[in-house]
C-alpha cells in the first residue's frame, strides 16, 4: 500500500545513509570570484536544503541541510556585469581579440579542472536537485562529451572560414565574431548540463559572461569556482549568487547585456527582455516551457508505446523540459493502453537519488508536491480519475507518480506543463483532434507518434513538423543527440541549441571585404605572411 506513511519510510535515518554517498561535510561556500580574484564573502548567505530528506526518531521527516552560499544582491550584481563589461572592452578585451586557438587552449584548461572534480560535482547534482546517481553521473559525463565535441565544431567552423573569397570582383573573408556580454542562466533539472550547453559555446566565441546558477544546483557549482578563476582572462566569467527577480532585471535595464542566454519558463523571459531599453540590441538564445505530446494510434506496438510513454513521462520525475506531458491515446485501445502503464508504472522503483536502479526521486521541496496537488485535485473535481493505486500520495518532497484520465480542456493538467511525476491521459476517435491539442498548443517543441501504419504516420508528420521542431517515430521525445538541432517554436524556444547551432547563436558574421587591385592583393598577403591581424589569417587549426 502506497501512501504517506510507507513513503516517509523511504527517507534515510542519518546513520542509513551509504558512507560512499555522503557528502563528507556540508559545502558553505564562502568565497566568489571577481576580476580574477577569489574573494572572501562576509555578507549574507543562503542555506541549500536537499531534496531529500532525513527521517527521525518521531517519524517526521526534514529535509536535509547540505551547505550555504553568498546571497548577493543589486550592488555585487553591478559588479559583476562591470567585471563583464571591461573584460570585454567593447571587442577589444584579452578575450575577444584572443585567437581562436588561443581559447581552445584556456578552455582546455578548464575542462581538465573540470575532470578532476567530477566525484564531487556528480554528488553536489544528486544532492542538490535529487537527481539519481546514474543520471547525474551521466550529465556530468555529457557535459564533458558536449565541451569537446564543441571544441571540434568550432575548429571545423574556424577552418572553414580559414580562406579569402573572391566574388565580382570583390576578396572578402567571413569570420563569426563576439556579440558582447552574456547573462547565463540555466534550470535545475540539469544545472550542469544545460547551464554549460549555452556558457561554453558563448566563451569559446569570445563573449564575457555573467553567470547566474539555478535556484536549485548552485553548489555544484563551488568546486569549478577556481577553474573558471584560473582559466580564463580575469573578468570573462563572474558568478552572481542572487534572487534572480531582484538582480537580473537590474541588469538587463542597465542595457549593458548584449545577450540573454536563458533556459527557464516563457512568463521569466518575456518580462525580462522588455526590461533591457534597446530591445533590438537584446539578442535572445531562450529554451522555455513545452508541453510534448504522444499521439497513440490504434495500430501502435503497445508494449512499445507503453515503454516509451513511461520513459518519457518520468525519467527523472518527469521534470525535463521534453518530457511527454500529456499521453493522447485512440480510444479503441485507451483501456488496454491503460492497463498496461498502470502495471509498467507500479513496477518503477521510489527511493534515494543513490538506490540503484530508482526511477522515482524527491522533488526539490514540498511546495512541488503541493503543486502537484493541486493539479490532480483540480482534475478529480472536474470529472478525471487517478488510475493508479497510490498515484499522488506523497510525504513531503516524495511524490508518487499519479496516472491522471480522462483528461480535457478547462483542467490545468489540460495547458499547464506540470513539470513532475503526473502522467495525464485522454482519448481521441479522430485523429484530427490529437492534431488540434498540438495546434493550439501555446508550446511547440517536440511530439512523439506510435504507429506501425506507414500512411498514417506519412500524413501525421506533414502538419506536425510546421507546429513543433521535432517528430519522434515510435519513440519518446528528447534532446539528444547533441549534435542535432534543439529548438521549439511558439513559446517554447528562441534560437536553435545543437553543438555546432550554439557556436552560430551566441556570435555574428563580420567580414573584411576589399577591392581585387594588385595593391589589396599585396597587403592581404602581407597581412597574412606577416601575422599582423588575429581576424585575416589563412591559419588552420588541428
Ligand atoms: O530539460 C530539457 C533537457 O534538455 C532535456 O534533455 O531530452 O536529453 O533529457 P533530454
Amino acid at each position: 500500500m502506497i501512501n504517506s506513511e510507507s513513503l516517509s519510510q523511504l527517507f534515510p535515518s542519518l546513520e542509513e545513509i551509504p558512507a560512499e554517498h555522503r557528502l563528507d561535510a556540508p559545502i558553505h561556500q564562502v568565497s566568489y570570484v571577481i576580476n580574477g580574484d577569489m574573494v572572501p564573502w562576509t555578507g549574507a548567505t543562503k542555506t541549500v536544503l536537499s531534496p531529500v530528506c532525513i527521517r527521525h526518531a518521531d517519524g517526521s521527516v526534514t529535509q536535509a541541510e547540505i551547505g550555504s552560499h553568498p546571497e548577493m544582491g543589486v550592488t555585487e550584481s553591478d559588479q559583476m556585469l562591470e567585471a563583464a563589461v571591461a573584460a570585454y572592452n567593447n571587442g577589444r578585451g584579452e578575450w575577444p581579440t584572443m585567437g581562436v586557438a588561443g581559447r581552445i587552449d584556456c578552455m582546455q584548461a578548464f575542462v581538465k579542472q573540470v575532470v578532476a572534480q567530477r566525484t564531487l560535482i556528480v554528488k553536489l547534482i544528486m544532492w542538490e536537485v535529487g537527481k539519481s546517481l546514474a543520471d547525474s553521473r551521466k550529465e556530468f559525463d555529457r557535459t564533458v562529451d558536449y565541451i569537446q565535441a564543441t571544441v571540434e565544431a568550432l575548429k571545423e567552423m574556424d577552418n572553414a572560414n580559414s580562406r579569402f573569397i573572391v566574388v565580382e570582383g570583390t576578396i572578402g573573408q567571413v569570420r563569426r565574431t563576439p556579440l558582447g556580454v552574456v547573462l547565463c542562466m540555466g534550470p535545475y533539472n540539469y544545472p550542469l548540463n544545460e547551464t554549460f550547453c549555452t556558457l561554453i559555446p558563448a566563451l569559446l566565441m569570445g563573449n564575457t559572461i555573467v553567470f547566474k546558477p539555478p535556484q536549485y544546483g548552485t553548489l555544484l557549482f563551488q568546486p569549478l569556482l577556481e577553474a573558471f578563476r584560473s582559466a580564463f582572462p580575469k573578468g570573462v566569467i563572474n558568478t552572481i549568487y542572487a534572487p534572480g527577480e531582484v538582480v537580473v532585471p537590474h541588469m538587463l535595464a542597465s542595457g549593458k547585456i548584449n545577450v540573454l542566454a536563458l533556459i527557464g519558463s516563457s512568463r521569466v523571459a518575456d518580462h525580462l527582455k522588455k526590461q533591457h531599453p534597446k530591445s533590438n540590441r537584446l539578442r535572445a538564445i531562450l529554451g522555455l516551457d513545452a508541453k510534448n505530446a504522444a499521439i497513440v494510434l490504434p495500430d501502435a506496438n503497445l508494449d512499445l508505446a507503453v515503454r516509451e510513454c513511461l520513459l518519457g513521462a518520468l525519467s527523472f520525475n518527469g521534470q525535463r523540459c521534453t518530457a511527454l506531458k500529456m499521453l493522447i491515446v485512440h480510444r479503441s485501445i485507451v483501456d488496454e493502453f491503460l492497463g498496461r502503464l498502470t502495471v509498467a508504472l507500479g513496477q518503477l522503483k521510489v527511493g534515494m537519488p543513490w538506490e540503484p536502479g530508482v526511477n522515482i526521486t524527491p522533488l526539490p521541496g514540498p511546495h512541488r508536491s503541493a503543486y502537484m496537488t493541486a493539479a490532480i485535485d483540480d482534475a478529480t473535481a472536474q470529472g478525471a480519475r487517478v488510475i493508479n493505486d497510490g498515484g499522488g500520495a506523497f510525504c513531503s518532497t516524495l511524490f508518487y507518480p499519479a496516472l491522471v484520465y480522462p483528461v480535457r480542456e478547462g483542467m490545468k493538467l489540460y495547458r499547464e506543463e506540470q513539470f513532475g511525476p503526473i502522467v495525464p491521459v485522454f482519448a481521441f476517435d479522430d485523429v484530427e483532434e490529437a492534431l488540434q491539442y498540438v495546434i493550439t498548443s501555446e508550446h511547440g517543441q517536440q511530439v512523439s507518434v506510435f504507429s506501425n501504419d506507414a500512411d498514417m504516420i506519412g500524413a501525421l508528420v506533414d502538419p506536425l513538423v510546421n507546429q513543433v521542431c521535432r517528430v519522434n517515430i515510435n519513440c519518446q521525445c528528447q534532446r539528444g543527440p547533441d549534435v542535432f538541432p534543439f529548438a521549439g517554436r511558439k513559446d517554447s524556444a528562441e534560437g536553435t541549441l545543437s553543438v555546432s547551432d550554439a557556436l552560430r547563436a551566441f556570435s555574428i558574421r563580420s567580414m573584411i571585404a576589399t577591392k581585387q587591385s594588385e595593391q589589396s592583393k599585396a597587403m592581404l598577403n602581407t597581412i597574412v605572411r606577416e601575422h599582423k591581424s588575429t581576424f585575416i589569417n589563412t591559419g588552420f587549426l588541428l
